[in-house]
């Protein structure tokens, strides 16, 4: 039979379920990479799943989230993860040899593997043809104890690429089409397959950019084809005997297909708070800019901080700017050093950040109170940078140099000739900051910031829980349990994190959650749409969280729940969230009978002598890891 590319790697990889029968399907994993803000979690939950080392092909622990060491914890956190690494057989990244996706990218990803990371962006390795996806740090775990790896048999959409991108359009305006056409739900259940004549006319680097935000459509993952690109940019890294090619079938079927014409595109921006919010830059033209931030795992390769340098090259940035760059490995940055580049930056009055995250996690470069900033980054949600009433925009290397010279919105292809920044035969390889697997005998190291992992307590089948919190529609991961400079580092000490649970909606909810011991929230659509962070699970559950009732979930989320023994219940009738008070309990009964008999049971609301009808929508393997509190145990008992 004829197969996508997608087909080629799934199948190449299939433990469990069938491919195109439209149920859950468990695959194996070759690599995992992981990163601070997730990964003390991932390696604290490995530990507890008992197995030695790692039984990956390869797995990479990266340090670039939390690299503001303010205070001793995230030097904790370091140091912790170092020894972790050594101990369980896994390459250790160290602070400063840049963001985990771009290194990952340039010194690891194989074509045809398949890569799980726990970071949503992870999906930026498809641009070297590996199925690369995102998930929650106990996935990432388990997988690197040899477990399957679960997710719904996805749709695939071709993107058939023809033509060639015009001078000043790049990449970045590639995906931002992408995402104006389908939106960021557009992508949800689906992998994106890039095919077509116009593949060819993108480099790898290029193509990293467009799976990375993929992920802004809530895409499965992206991948394209592994060819003669794909061979210069392995070669160019010392790799090349990593290289295999491969591509779909003449003739493969797919669910959905979409054109692009590269040839036609302009250049396009994000506006604010959404990354599907595009218009053409020449739309947005006298739009007074006060910050250009050039950097995160989407836009900071060589190619396209060689592109800035060249356009702020005998230039002075506008004074009413600040230019910040952060770039993305350490690769870059020595190259940028040694071939005069970083002198023409610095000379325009770019201000050069360490090569990691940074402003895009909100760790530094807020912008100022109402302030417009322009950044190459993936997303633009309200408050992100750190700064409640700023404006960001999402634009390519190409608008954010040509803006940081005027001070305004500027089309690039104002500028005249275009640049072309060709491929370096070799890039510089020197992999000192990345330290091999050690002795299985390494001592883990944990200083203060470093508690003990919660586990799940087993589901009683029979539960009176009072409502900790009612909500409405559309609360975000980010709202269940904040990021930030301040939180970020608490990631490896629950007890202290707890402190913040929904501390932007509700500063109460922490002490009632503790008081009332063991509890149920309810919410409307949508509930815990965002970013992938477990933590929005972890913490509820370790706050006595053991069922949230919604209308609707963000499939990651959903999954995360499960993972960490929350039971995720749908309302059949919508019209009961309306019964439910701030002050109500909810009474269930025979609860493990009742989730392996029927998708659809009663429960009770205490005093009122009304029920309301539940649906559940479980797989048999969901139901075993919630009866058995968690994925943690299930994994334990069943011996994965
Ligand atoms: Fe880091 Fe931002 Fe990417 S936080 S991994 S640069 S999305």
């Amino acid at each position: 039979m004829k197969q996508n590319l997608t087909q080629k790697i799934l199948s190449a990889h299939l433990i469990s379920g069938e491919l195109g029968a439209g149920g859950e399907i468990g695959i194996k994993i070759d690599q995992t990479l992981t990163q601070d803000a997730t990964g003390t979690m991932a390696y604290l939950q490995f530990e507890a799943v008992g197995i030695p080392r790692v039984k990956t092909e390869l797995s990479v622990s990266y340090i670039d989230h939390n690299t503001l060491q303010t205070g001793f914890e995230n030097a904790d956190d370091h140091a912790f993860l170092q020894s972790c690494a050594s101990r369980f057989g896994v390459y250790f990244s160290r602070p400063g040899n840049g963001i985990c996706h771009q290194v990952h990218l340039e010194r690891f990803g194989k074509p045809g593997k398949t890569l799980l990371g726990s970071d949503s962006h992870t999906p930026t390795g498809g641009g070297i043809g590996m199925l690369a996806m995102g998930a929650g740090g106990l996935d990432v775990a388990v997988a690197m104890g040899g477990g399957e790896f679960y997710l719904p048999d996805p749709k695939v959409v071709k993107i058939n690429l023809t033509g060639k991108l015009a001078p000043w359009v790049s990449a970045k305006d590639v995906i931002l089409e992408v995402l104006r056409r389908l939106s960021v739900k557009g992508g949800v259940g689906k992998i994106f397959e890039y095919a077509g004549s116009g593949v060819s006319t993108l480099s790898v680097p290029e193509r990293a950019t467009i799976t990375n935000m993929g992920a802004e459509l809530g895409a499965t993952t992206s991948v394209f084809p592994s060819d003669e690109q794909t061979r210069i940019f392995l070669k160019a890294q010392g790799r090349e005997n990593d290289w295999i090619p491969l591509e779909a079938d003449a003739d493969a079927v797919y669910d959905e297909e979409i054109c692009i014409d590269l040839s036609a595109l302009e250049p396009l921006a994000a506006q604010p708070h959404m990354p599907d919010n595009v218009v053409a830059v020449s739309s947005l033209k006298n739009i007074k800019v006060n910050q250009v931030a050039i950097g995160s795992c989407t836009n900071s390769s060589y190619r396209d901080l060689m592109t800035a340098a060249a356009i702020l090259k005998g230039k002075v940035v506008d004074p009413s700017v600040s230019l910040v760059i952060a770039p993305g490995s350490r690769q870059v940055l020595t190259m940028l050093a040694n071939n005069g580049a970083l002198t023409a930056l610095l000379d325009s009055g770019a201000r050069i950040l360490e090569s990691a995250c940074g402003p895009c996690i909100g760790m530094g470069q807020s912008p100022s109170s109402g302030a417009v900033s322009l950044r190459t980054f993936n997303r633009n949600f309200e408050g992100r940078s750190g700064t409640a009433d700023a404006g960001v925009y999402l634009v390519s290397p190409e608008v954010a140099a040509a803006s940081a010279l005027t001070g305004y919105f500027t089309d690039p292809r104002t500028l005249g000739p275009t640049v072309e920044i060709p491929m370096p035969e070799n890039f510089r390889v020197d992999d000192s900051l990345i330290i091999p697997p050690g002795s299985p005998d390494t001592a883990i190291v944990r200083g203060p910031n470093i508690k003990a992992l919660p586990i799940a307590p087993k589901l009683t089948p029979d539960l009176e829980l009072p409502v900790v919190i009612k909500l409405n529609d559309n609360i975000t991961t980010d709202d269940i349990m904040p990021a930030g400079a301040k939180i970020l580092p608490l990631r490896s000490n629950i007890p202290a994190l707890s402190e913040y649970v929904y501390s932007k909606i509700d500063a109460g909810f922490s002490a009632r959650a503790r008081q009332l011991g063991q509890s149920i929230i309810v919410a409307g659509q949508n509930y815990g749409q965002g970013s992938s962070r477990e933590h929005a699970a972890l913490v509820p559950m370790y706050l006595g969280v053991r069922v949230v009732l919604a209308k609707s979930f963000a499939r990651i989320h959903k999954a995360n729940l499960i993972n960490f023994g929350i039971l995720p219940l749908t309302f059949v009738n919508e019209s009961d969230y309306d019964l439910i008070k701030d002050d109500s309990k909810l009474i269930f009964t025979n609860l493990t009978e009742a989730l392996s008999n029927s998708v659809e049971f009663d429960i009770l609301l205490s005093g009122r002598n009304a029920s309301i009808r539940v649906s559940h929508n479980l797989t048999e393997r969901q139901i075993g890891i919630i009866l058995a509190g968690g994925l943690l145990n299930y994994t334990k008992e069943a011996g994965k």
